[in-house]
């Protein structure tokens, strides 16, 4: 869920529906917002996609145009607000945040599961509350309305503090994950939140400051921006931020700068965010390269609290993420494995802790998350520490939880990635898992700093073989509008292309709603081959015919198997390799690379397919049904 909070001198309303317009990618199953103006709260919520709450809101504004409620919901400047993906209780209008204490006093947003709620909610129950929603998040207000009547009751006065004191007498109370943000019309002129696990940051503004689940729904007012850690609570108001920790203690974030724009984070002219990335491929990939080799040609990651000798002791390797980020580990076992000869293994990260796995200190993981937010590789991540398993993260977002939990880091300088399917920030996961793999067979003296330039070297040359192949990607557009009525779309790769297969069914899932599935492509005659029909569109990922010309010949044989049994064959294949061209129906060719580098290219028709299948199809590309980008639940 995406949250946001104002406190400042200016209208509060426009400046939080801008806010939750750039993180509507977390979630977009319903919208709300809450605004104090003057000792009243005004709130309006509506199931959907943000516009749909912008427009009641239009008519709310057009019907009441006067005064406080000027706005259609008033010019108060202190408001949250929220964007949904449904968790507990479906993404009706009145399940959707804020919720309110019975007498409209207090509102509350959350991000994050609840765990006790049932609990937390017979008790109310019992006590007389009556529930207005299904949502764990309710419980929330109503522990807040309490603790707060308790806190005047005992005479303590009404302000900011108050505000503060109640939420940390709520919070001990909580299990579970959540980012809480609530306002009290009796406290115009504050917004508390609370953090624990979820994402929450604070934007430092002049006389106004913000909170929000990510950075992008503040960034075209300020970059100065602080982290808060886990359990803490932060009170902001026009010219203060607080923080202290569930028990009352101060305590500090630490402050930042960010480094991007806030055009960074706007479409630019394209349709749809998605299309944008996949363009933006050729820099995210030079940036995420950009200073890596020190002069001595060893390989630089950003933040390491491991010792070289640590890194020489693993003697196993596990990759943790989840989605995409997980083929791109599926991509790294075969590069890692080849050049460290350390074993590898891939794993979901929703599965990896609860099969208890064989972990020690002489264990690497390797987590992998755009987000740094995504709660099943967090928790992965807290069970390798307890077992005292060392972590190396790649991530693209800076300061978020999972490189701040692991004991290095190598930041893949995608930019912000904002459609839900990922496309820019895949290509640097794998950059990323490169760069590591060399990092772990340089320092364990496998490979020496020629053999790792050359490698450095060609990933120097992806940026300009990737804008090569987008520059003449428009049949694949063209394939898009012929394939989209297609029931069934087959994906086949071998070695390093089994995960490309994968990626580019998960992609056409995600975005078309068709079905498609990505098989090895030898595995195909033990079983998927049956669901060849004749016609049946089955994409093929052919390796390079150099270096791995077995590996080659096998596809190819696999392409003839699928055509002669009536399959309308695509073939992905490598420039300049005739041996494919009498048996595809269609053929994408993509710039020569060497085997293990290659899904950075033949990725991409995949990633433009996908996206023209949807748009052909009417869908939203940025934000297909029921998905969010960053789940922070299990
Ligand atoms: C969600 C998104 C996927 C993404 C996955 C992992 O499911 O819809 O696109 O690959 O999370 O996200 P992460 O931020 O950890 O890379």
């Amino acid at each position: 869920c995406g949250i946001v909070g104002y406190a400042g001198a200016r209208p509060a309303l426009g400046i939080v529906l801008d806010g939750l317009r750039r993180l509507e990618y977390r979630g977009y199953d319903s919208a709300g917002v809450a605004v104090v103006c003057g000792e009243e709260l005004l709130t309006e919520k509506k199931a959907g996609k943000l516009a749909n709450l912008e427009k009641v809101l239009a008519e709310r504004a057009s019907a009441d145009p006067t005064g406080c409620r000027a706005a259609g919901i008033g010019d108060g400047t202190t408001g949250i607000g929220h964007t949904r993906w449904a968790t507990h209780g479906g993404p009706t209008d009145r399940n959707a945040h804020p919720h309110l204490s019975p007498d409209n006093g207090v509102a509350v947003i959350h991000n994050g599961i609840i765990e006790n709620f049932a609990k937390l909610r017979t008790e109310l129950e019992n006590d007389g509350v009556t529930f207005t929603s299904d949502t764990d998040t309710e419980c929330a207000a109503h522990l807040l309305a309490a603790a707060l009547a308790e806190l005047r009751a005992a005479g303590e006065p009404d302000g900011p503090a108050l505000l503060a004191a109640a939420m940390r007498a709520v919070c001990q109370r909580l299990e579970g994950a959540f980012t809480l943000l609530a306002v009290d019309a009796r406290v115009p002129g504050a917004v508390v939140g609370a953090r624990r696990n979820s994402p929450l940051v604070v934007g430092r503004g002049d006389g106004e400051n913000y909170l929000a689940s990510d950075v992008a729904a503040f960034i075209e007012h300020t970059r100065e921006a602080v982290e808060l850690g886990q359990d803490q609570i932060v009170l902001i108001t026009p010219d203060s931020i607080e923080i202290t920790d569930f028990d009352g203690r101060p305590a500090s974030g630490k402050d930042f700068h960010i480094d991007w724009d806030s055009s960074a984070a706007e479409k630019g002219g394209y349709d749809w965010f998605m299309l944008k990335e996949i363009e933006e491929q050729p820099q995210a990939v030079a940036d995420t390269l950009l200073g890596r080799l020190t002069e001595t040609g060893e390989i630089m990651l950003d933040e390491v609290r491991l010792s070289d000798q640590d890194l020489r002791d693993v003697d196993k390797i596990f990759i943790v993420a989840c989605g995409t980020a997980y083929h791109s580990g599926l991509v790294a076992k075969y590069a890692i494995e080849h050049w460290t000869r350390i074993p590898c293994e891939v794993e979901l990260a929703s599965e990896f802790r609860y099969r208890d796995p064989v972990l020690d200190r002489s264990t690497l993981i390797v987590v992998i998350s755009q987000s740094g937010e995504t709660m099943d590789t967090l928790m992965a991540l807290r069970h390798a520490k307890e077992q005292k398993a060392r972590v190396l993260a790649i991530c693209n977002t800076n300061g978020s939880t999972i490189p701040r939990e692991s004991d290095a880091v190598l930041y893949t300088h995608g930019g912000p990635e904002i459609a839900v399917a990922s496309t820019k920030a895949f290509l640097t996961q794998l950059v990323a898992c490169y760069l590591i793999g060399l990092h772990l067979a340089q320092v364990r003296g496998v490979k020496f700093a020629d053999e790792v330039a050359a490698v450095v070297d060609q990933l120097h040359q992806m940026p300009g073989k990737l804008r090569e192949l987008l520059g003449r990607i428009e049949p694949v557009r063209e394939l898009a509008r012929d394939l989209k009525a297609e029931p069934t779309v087959l994906f086949i790769g071998r070695h390093v292309g089994y995960p490309v297969a994968l990626e580019g069914a998960l992609k056409l899932k995600e975005l078309a709603y068709m079905h498609a599935e990505g098989f090895a492509a030898g595995e195909l005659k033990h079983g998927p081959i049956a669901l060849i029909d004749k016609g049946t569109p089955v994409i093929c990922i052919v390796p390079s015919p150099v270096g791995r010309g077995m590996l080659h010949d096998k596809v190819v044989s696999n392409i003839q198997e699928v055509r002669a049994r009536g399959a309308r064959t695509i073939v992905i294949a490598e420039e300049g390799d005739h041996a494919v061209v009498p048996y595809a129906d269609h053929l994408i060719y993509v710039p020569r690379t060497p085997t293990l580098l290659a899904p950075l290219v033949t990725t991409v028709p995949l990633q433009v397919l996908a996206a023209e299948i949807a748009a052909a199809r009417g869908h939203d590309v940025d934000q297909p049904r029921n998905l969010a980008k960053s789940v922070t639940v299990e």
